[in-house]
């Protein structure tokens, strides 16, 4: 398993370009399966999690190639058999959204059931709600969800959570259902919306992406597209925090701005400079943080997958702040890590109170999810002393390459491969 060892210390300045949005093109993946001919995606990041869909898309009978350039051609899926097995679904949940096409196209899905993960149970049951409200016989059994239809019919479906996966599943379902679909209650986020935008490209009819109402009007079919992924919020995110802790001056050339700004006024109250201007975000970190109170919410509040991020933010800050995290139930995963190299937090329930400014010093600290894994690096950006990261594989499932692009900005960071994990 391969580890990073970061030397703190470094204020990081110059500019970096935001990559492809990892939990865009991973549901843009399985939409393609809904289209009679070749999708082509560009701007697709070198991320872990995108092979691995990848890898369940050629299980499934698609041709795929490319990379950065990415083809999926799934005319050979017909013959397959149309199920997700466990070995690749327990490895990435998102594997699950490949039922909504499946049943759409195909009036049929066999998917391993996800368990839960690091952060949480992350269950999906209302995914199952908005299938059987859509016509789909669903079983369970062996760890696997078996779902059939000969085909979809247009329905009502209130969510009674908003889920992000929910939402993006049962409107890849419903597309080609017949008849209109009227989703209630749906995630907003940027995800859902550039989804949206993706299947009416391919000859879809959906309307109120992005707000709480989703209407579809099903078609009889869809066509294989050449389409650019948008640039990822998160990782945008999690290098202003790097500017911002390091009192750098950097360049997020791309950052999709107009989908941040919960994150922009977060570290503006924190004492960080961020400019909007026309190649990105412009971050400059001040000579002193200002504590900050967060809660994270569904898109636009403030987004669960910067709350780790913030949370190391948060201990350079002078004065108290408080994290409290409402989306999953386990995602402080990151706090006993930062624990160990000197930050004063402490979880009460959902909640983590943070005592800053505390100095940190570098140590060996284990990465657990992704989100958590990123923190750990921004926290050895300010430490004193080297810390060593293991168990990276956490953090190229959704940053590509980050050592060499934070040391394209200053920072003294390496990868060793094939270290004891
Ligand atoms: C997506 O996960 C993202 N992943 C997550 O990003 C992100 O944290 C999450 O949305 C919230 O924004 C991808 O897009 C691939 P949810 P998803 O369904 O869709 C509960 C990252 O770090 N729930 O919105 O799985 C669930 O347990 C990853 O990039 C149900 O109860 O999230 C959770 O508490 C981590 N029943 C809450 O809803 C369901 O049927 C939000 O989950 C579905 C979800």
């Amino acid at each position: 398993m391969d580890k990073i060892v970061i030397h703190g210390g470094e204020r990081l300045q110059g500019e970096v370009r935001i990559n492809g949005a990892k939990n865009a093109v991973l549901l843009i993946q399985c939409a393609a399966l809904l289209g009679e001919g070749k999708t082509t995606l560009r701007h697709v990041p070198r991320l872990s999690d995108v092979r691995t869909m990848g890898k369940l898309l050629e299980r499934l009978g698609c041709q795929v190639g490319g990379d950065r350039t990415l083809s999926i051609d799934p005319e050979g899926v017909a013959r397959g058999g149309l199920e997700a097995p466990y070995d690749l679904v327990k490895t990435m949940r998102a594997s699950v959204t490949v039922m909504g096409p499946l049943l759409a196209r195909y009036g049929r899905a066999r998917v391993s059931l996800p368990g839960g993960c690091a952060i949480g149970a992350r269950p999906i049951d209302q995914h199952l709600k908005g299938f059987a409200a859509l016509g789909a016989e669903i079983e369970l059994s062996h760890g696997y969800v078996e779902l059939r239809a000969r085909r979809l019919h247009g329905a009502s479906v209130v969510f009674d959570t908003v889920t992000v996966g929910g939402t993006q599943n049962v409107m890849m379902g419903a597309v080609l259902a017949r008849g209109t679909s009227r989703l209630e209650n749906v995630a907003r986020e940027p995800e859902v919306q550039e989804l949206a935008r993706f299947l009416n490209k391919m000859g879809a009819r959906i309307s109120g992406a992005g707000t709480p109402v989703i209407e579809i009007e099903g078609v009889d079919s869809l066509g294989g597209i050449d389409h650019a992924v948008v640039p990822d919020r998160i990782e945008a995110g999690t290098m202003a925090v790097a500017a911002a802790i390091t009192r750098g001056d950097v360049l997020l050339r791309d950052a999709p701005v107009d989908d941040m700004h919960a994150v922009i006024a977060k570290l503006q109250e924190a004492g960080v400079s961020c400019d909007v201007t026309s190649d990105g975000l412009h971050v400059r970190g001040p000579e002193q943080l200002r504590p900050i109170d967060v809660t994270t919410r569904p898109y636009p509040g403030f987004p669960t997958d910067m709350q780790a991020q913030l949370m190391v933010l948060a201990t350079q800050a002078h004065g108290q702040s408080l994290l409290t995290e409402t989306i999953f139930e386990n995602r402080f995963m990151h706090v006993p890590e930062l624990g160990r190299m000197g930050a004063d937090i402490h979880v009460n329930g959902n909640s983590a109170a943070v005592r800053g400014s505390t100095p940190l010093s570098g140590a060996i600290v284990m990465a657990t999810d992704l989100r958590a894994s990123a923190s750990l690096v921004l926290a050895g950006l300010v430490a004193d002393g080297p810390t060593e990261v293991r168990r990276v594989y956490h953090l190229d499932r959704g940053y590509e390459a980050i050592e060499k692009r934070l040391r394209g900005l200053g920072a003294r960071i390496e990868r060793f491969h094939g270290a004891p994990g």
